[in-house]
């Protein structure tokens, strides 16, 4: 089939920068381009080499903007899309308040389908091409989920979220429910075209003894479906956790007794951690997740991303749309930025954009398919507009480095940053209603 040619500005990643001055670790070109055919990077390079390679190729003008890789969100909530923007409680309370209700209309087929449009429109005109997202209950929320992924050709991890205690009627499973459904769906969608699926435990407080074990059984007959659940967000969390399991040396030792943690294991927020847990997540490979909108909006507490660093914990970042505020990765990073300020760990924009792209898909182990523009992988591309609105315009006058462009887009930018998303190389930007 024929090939296109994307030209614009491009930056690629091949390692985590520690600054602008470790140019090993990035690859920006004035006038580059991107060939794509089949879905697929075949080229990246200097436009002048590539149209010359290429001359039969469509060239796709999109100058002055600056092409990357499509970003990824890897801890959100497909059926809280209604539930953003809450007011006034912290975890335990917003869950039972606002989260449980919302999620309970996921039983019907129309609704999740309804929703499910909604939500992939709202992550691609945010830029965000790939994402791990907990459904709810309901395998119907599922189906939905991964039916509108497979027909818009994105590659998206998520699964059923299995919960057999405190929660309301309508919205719990049980121990061998949840395993045979989420095995079923599983069997369904794991490797169908672009779709992954994670074994989803939505947290210890939420599961019984016999669903942990019952989960880990799974996620052993699955070793390469992804897990994902949330540790150790709110001091209350924890507490009434560790009296639901007092057995357990710590909440990660919850997960770690079932046989949850290992190098596919996502654990969102990761916020209170022991020496202990921080220690095994070393040791397992587990994948903390950042979610700074989300932990400022319920006032769970500061992540400790240099502190985990040190002691050789990789994390990852996302927005857990619905306590997160923002669909947009910029805006996560924004926030991110500030909650490590807190902190003194001045997060240089060049590490910011490796994380959302290229080190997002490392925690996920797979930079071979995404979060990179390297031949050989999957078109998800990014086109963004650091002078999208007037206050990003006009300060973009005063800004000479990628650096501040970049640093413009990550504490001004939206959607309204985001030209044009590619899936797979195909345009997929939704159009305004
Ligand atoms: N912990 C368990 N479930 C949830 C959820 O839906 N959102 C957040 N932020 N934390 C959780
Ligand atoms: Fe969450």
């Amino acid at each position: 089939s024929s090939a296109t040619l994307l030209r614009g500005r491009t930056l690629n990643f091949r390692a985590e920068p520690a600054g602008p001055e470790d140019t090993a670790a990035f690859c920006y070109i004035e006038d580059g381009a991107i060939l794509i055919q089949d879905g697929m990077i075949v080229a990246q390079g200097a436009y002048s080499e590539l149209c010359h390679r290429r001359p039969e190729a469509r060239v796709v003008d999109h100058r002055p903007h600056l092409l990357m890789p499509g970003f990824i969100d890897l801890h959100l909530h497909f059926p809280q899309v209604q539930v953003v923007a809450s007011w006034g409680e912290q975890l335990l309370d917003w869950l039972n308040t606002y989260t449980f209700p919302a999620e309970t209309q996921f039983a019907s087929p129309a609704h999740a389908a309804r929703m499910a449009g909604a939500f992939f429109d709202l992550l691609l005109s945010h830029g965000t091409t790939t994402a791990a997202a907990f459904c709810s209950v309901h395998p119907t929320s599922i189906e939905a989920y991964f039916t509108e992924a497979a027909r818009r050709n994105m590659r998206m991890i998520g699964g059923k979220v299995m919960m057999d205690r405190n929660a309301p009627d309508g919205l719990r499973d049980n121990a061998q429910l949840g395993y045979d459904d989420s095995k079923a769906l599983l069997e369904r969608w794991h490797g169908r075209g672009r779709a992954s699926y994670a074994i989803s435990p939505r947290f210890a407080i939420t599961s019984t003894p016999a669903q942990l074990e019952a989960a880990g059984a799974l996620a052993k007959e699955y070793p390469d479906a992804f897990v994902q659940t949330h540790l150790s967000e709110n001091r209350d969390e924890i507490a009434y956790t560790l009296s639901l399991y007092p057995e357990a040396a710590d909440y990660l030792g919850i997960y770690e007794h079932y046989g949850l943690v290992g190098a596919k294991t996502l654990l969102g927020h990761a916020i209170h951690l022991e020496p202990r847990e921080i220690a095994l997540l070393a040791e397992t490979g587990g994948k903390p997740v950042f979610c700074p909108t989300s932990n400022l909006f319920l006032g769970s507490g500061l992540f400790d991303e240099g502190g985990l660093r040190a002691r050789g914990v990789a994390s990852g970042i996302a927005t857990d749309i619905g306590a997160g505020t923002s669909y947009s990765m910029l805006q996560t990073l924004n926030e991110g930025y500030k909650v490590l300020q807190l902190q003194n760990q001045p997060l240089h924009p060049l590490r910011a954009f490796h994380w959302i792209t290229r080190g997002n898909a490392e925690i996920l182990g797979e930079t071979h398919r995404i979060g990179t523009l390297d031949p050989g992988t999957e078109a998800d591309i990014v086109v963004m507009n650091a002078a999208a609105t007037p206050a990003m315009a006009l300060r973009m006058e005063a800004a000479t480095t990628l650096t501040e462009e970049l640093f413009v887009l990550q504490v001004l930018g939206d959607d309204r940053a985001v030209a044009e998303v590619y899936v797979a190389g195909q345009p997929a930007k939704p159009k305004p209603a």
